[in-house]
């Protein structure tokens, strides 16, 4: 059956690296005989630019009714001292859907080893996936500004938590057995909450080891030993700022892909980094975070499994023959890499 794949290509570099990933998704159909259709709309900055507003009704209600959403990026400077902003709308989007479950994997490419500011023998067995509640906390609380004062409200109900750790043990459970959990219960009520929470969710896992780690002392030992990491689960906001600096292991943010699920609805694949204003339309972005979330999406939402491992194959080798963008020290561009990835299929 042809499936239906909405795309929203965003903001900055978001159209340039949605191109790369429909060709690669569009080679890589041509072999397998997956089989599907576009539907492109309009969302973040695009869409205010459009209608006033980053997720248009329309928009939003084709994404309910597609069978997986790929989003590039949103954002600009130019919406910074607005009244409506493009990030709205991914929150929105996110909630509206309800994709409380955001797994962002984090690998070393062998062929990039040398990118990373790490030390060869700190990252050699890094592999380890993040798995980050989405659609509440202090994003989604209430947010107050005044003149002199300003209050966000950080709020999980107990049910948010086991949803998000109980999907952190699922995949703990087909990997490597083993969850951090990340709070800062010695200050926050809500991570007290977290905490009691995953240990009762652990008692249906006794094949998972559950570790509890203090985010302050996480970051550190994200950097000073990543490869103790198996599958790490954590709030909204930690997740966010964990994420990111694990991009550091492999040395740029243009090579991670994510994706957003929700209990039964349809999912959302999107690269972790933002719209890259510095860098946009000069055909140089990495486009590797799309392609991969373009395999990610084949894997997760379609079970094509061969396909999403041949577009992983086909980045690894691209990769060791050298064909680097400039975040990756090289000069290949964008257009470049994703022919390359082509070839390479
Ligand atoms: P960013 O992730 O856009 O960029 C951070 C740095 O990484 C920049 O130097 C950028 O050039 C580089 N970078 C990111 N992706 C790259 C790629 N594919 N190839 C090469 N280099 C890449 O973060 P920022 O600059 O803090 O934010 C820019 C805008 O993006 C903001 O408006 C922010 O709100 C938004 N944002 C959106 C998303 C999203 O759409 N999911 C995520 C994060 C940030
Ligand atoms: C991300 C981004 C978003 C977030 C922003 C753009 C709202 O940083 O997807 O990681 O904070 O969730
Ligand atoms: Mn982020």
């Amino acid at each position: 059956m042809t499936k239906k794949i909405v795309t929203l290509a965003g903001d900055g570099i978001g159209p340039e690296i949605m191109a790369a990933g429909l060709e690669v998704l569009a080679a890589v159909a041509k072999k397998t005989g997956f089989s599907y259709e576009i539907d492109d709309r309009v969302f973040g900055g695009a869409a205010i630019d459009a209608v006033g507003e980053p997720l248009p009704k329309d928009t939003l209600e084709a994404a309910k009714s597609a069978d997986a959403i790929l989003l590039a990026a949103i954002g600009s400077p130019k919406y910074d001292t607005a009244p409506v902003r493009p990030e709205q709308g991914l929150l929105a989007i996110r909630k509206e859907l309800n994709l409380f479950a955001n797994i962002r994997p984090v690998r070393i490419f062998e062929a990039l080893k040398h990118l990373s500011p790490l030390k060869e023998e700190i990252i050699r067995d890094v592999d380890f996936v993040v798995v980050r509640e989405l659609t509440g906390g202090i994003y989604f609380g209430e947010h107050h500004l005044e003149d002199d004062s300003a209050q966000d409200i950080n709020a999980y109900a107990a049910f948010e938590i086991e949803r998000i750790v109980q999907k952190a043990f699922e995949l703990a459970k087909e990997r490597k057995q083993k969850v951090t959990s990340i709070d800062k219960q010695n200050v926050l009520a809500t991570s007290k909450l977290w905490r009691k929470v995953a240990d009762q969710v652990a008692k249906d896992y006794p094949e998972v080891t559950l570790e509890h780690q203090l985010v302050d002392s996480a970051a550190m030992l994200m950097i000073t030993n990543p490869s103790r990491f198996d599958v790490i689960v954590t709030e909204n906001l930690f997740g966010d700022i964990l994420s990111d600096e694990s991009s550091v292991l492999p040395g740029t943010l243009g090579v991670m892909p994510s994706a957003s699920h929700s209990a039964n609805g349809p999912s959302l694949y999107e690269p972790i980094h933002g719209s890259a204003p510095d860098i946009a339309g000069q055909n140089i972005a990495n486009p590797i975070s799309m392609i991969l979330s373009v395999a990610m999406m084949l894997r997760d939402s379609f079970a094509e499994k061969e396909a999403a491992s041949m577009i992983e194959r086909a980045v690894e080798k691209t990769l060791s023959a050298g064909i680097l963008t400039a975040d990756l020290g090289g000069n290949a561009k964008t257009s470049e890499m994703t022919q390359a990835i082509i070839d390479n299929l």
